[in-house]
């Protein structure tokens, strides 16, 4: 086989894992978001730029307040899942640039001064890290039921500031009854793949 990742992880991870819409009541508990955490954080960036912040919505009064946003199919769902976590991008990420990247600490300056460029370098990175953090999830032996079907202005306002983009909401818990639609097809790796 080609792949070397042992077939059981890769079911759990990809195979055999789906969106989930609908969860037990099972907590999901801050030890278990510590350790996703600390195994999706080496998913690679440009520059080691890491934009992704997540926001943890744990009290009743904030989870009012995100359904509200959210677009209205995924409001009873976010309601009600175990945990839902608010996934953004920091556009200020350049500051953190020295530390982070410390083989070339000029690339603060040299790369990203101007922040239209950060914007747009910090969409593509903390996107690639909300895909990791997804894989995480499911590494944890949880589901998770990314989104974008909401306000973003409003999110943005209601819980960030002008330096973070809202990027989803994932909702997070063991998967309940009918959690998952039916697989639906991905496309052939003719479809995909060009060889020049
Ligand atoms: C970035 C992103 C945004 C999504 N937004 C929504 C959404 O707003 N509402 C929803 O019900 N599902 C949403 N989905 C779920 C997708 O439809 C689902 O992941 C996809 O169909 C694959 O389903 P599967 O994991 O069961 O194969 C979203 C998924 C992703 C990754």
């Amino acid at each position: 086989m080609p792949l070397v990742l042992d077939p059981t992880a890769q079911d759990l991870l990809f195979r055999e894992a789906h969106t989930a819409n609908a969860f037990t009541d099972e907590p999901v508990t801050d030890e278990q978001v510590q350790a996703i955490y600390d195994l999706v954080k080496y998913g690679p960036t440009a520059f080691n730029q890491t934009p992704l912040r997540i926001t943890l919505v744990r009290s009743p009064q904030a989870r009012e307040r995100l359904v509200g946003h959210m677009a209205e199919g995924n409001q009873a769902k976010t309601a009600t899942a175990p945990l839902v976590a608010i996934l953004s991008a920091d556009n200020e990420f350049h500051e953190e640039l020295p530390t982070l990247f410390p083989a070339f600490p000029q690339a603060k300056d040299a790369f990203f001064a101007e922040r239209p460029v950060r914007e747009g370098s910090a969409a593509l990175n903390a996107a690639l890290q909300a895909a990791y953090f997804i894989v995480g999830v499911r590494a944890a032996g949880l589901a998770a039921g990314p989104m974008t079907g909401f306000d973003a202005e409003g999110v943005r306002k209601e819980f960030l500031d002008d330096d973070h983009t809202p990027l989803m909401v994932v909702n997070i818990g063991k998967p309940g009854e009918n959690a998952s639609y039916p697989r639906s097809p991905r496309l052939e790796f003719e479809q995909v793949f060009t060889t020049v």
